[in-house]
């Protein structure tokens, strides 16, 4: 058989693929004139291995665009592709399977179960795949290490700081080797010197774990840690400018 190119065929995106490509998005909330235009046709893509930071003002469509391109939401029109994947193809069960394993989501208000401790608030998607206990213990005090918290596994999110918490909200999003960060204003409730150490180290993680990041920041000393700035006005993509070199 000589025509091996007929047999290579994968249902793997190319590498060239953005790891996100949104196109022609747009959602409302409410109909009528009460309607609230939250995106107004919003296209970008994403580059694989890429830290996307994402500003505008309170009520510019930040959290909706993250919410769409995590399948946390639907849009009203317009396509979003993740991976290779174009979420309209997915029923509930797909969209399910693909935050669990594809991407990982960072909030806010760090989104711990306030009864586990550290390392069972990181080992928490593992559970959910089911994957080993030896594995899952390995992979936990791994990444409680990676974000610097390897001493304190045993703590509940009561008994650690806000920076602490953080830490532990990304070591748990990326426990199941996401190919996508979501991270909605990951520094809002820390103090500025504690949200810069956290967005260092998304900048580290980005690079050593090969993931691409998609963060929405209000915060301009953040920005200059990203590879490209996209900037939301009124539902509408104002910009893209390159973040100044290091
Ligand atoms: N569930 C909802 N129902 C109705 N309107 C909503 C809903 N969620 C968001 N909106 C409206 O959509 C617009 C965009 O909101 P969104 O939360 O995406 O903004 P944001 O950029 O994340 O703001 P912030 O910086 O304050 O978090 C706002 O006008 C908001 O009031
Ligand atoms: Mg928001």
């Amino acid at each position: 058989m000589t025509e091996s190119s007929a047999t290579t065929t994968t249902a793997v995106a190319p590498a060239a693929e953005p790891m996100v490509r949104v196109s022609g998005l747009h959602r409302s909330y409410g109909t009528g004139a009460a309607a609230v235009h939250a995106l107004r046709g919003v296209s970008f893509t994403v580059p694989r291995g890429e830290l996307i930071a994402l500003k505008g003002r309170s009520g510019s469509g930040k959290t909706t665009l993250l919410n769409l391109v995590g399948g946390l939401d639907t849009p009203d029109s317009g396509q979003i592709t993740v991976d290779g994947t174009d979420l309209a193809t997915l029923g509930e069960n797909g969209l399910l399977a693909l935050r669990r394993d594809r991407i990982g989501f960072i909030f806010q208000s760090f989104g711990l179960l306030p009864i586990l401790t550290a390392a069972e608030n990181v080992g928490v998607p593992l559970r959910l795949r089911r994957a080993d206990p030896r594995e899952r213990e390995e992979r936990v005090a791994l990444l409680l290490a990676l974000v610097g918290l390897g001493d304190h596994a045993a703590q509940r999110p009561g008994e650690l700081s806000g920076g602490q918490k953080q830490r532990v909200a990304i070591a748990r999003a990326l426990a199941n080797r996401p190919a996508l960060l979501i991270a909605d204003e990951p520094t809002g409730q820390l103090d500025a010197e504690t949200g810069l150490a956290v967005m260092e180290l998304l900048r580290a993680v980005v690079r050593s774990e090969g993931v691409t990041a998609l963060v929405a920041t209000h915060d301009a000393q953040l920005l200059g840690l990203a590879d490209r700035v996209l900037e939301l006005a009124d539902g509408h993509l104002v910009e893209h400018e390159r973040a100044p070199l290091p």
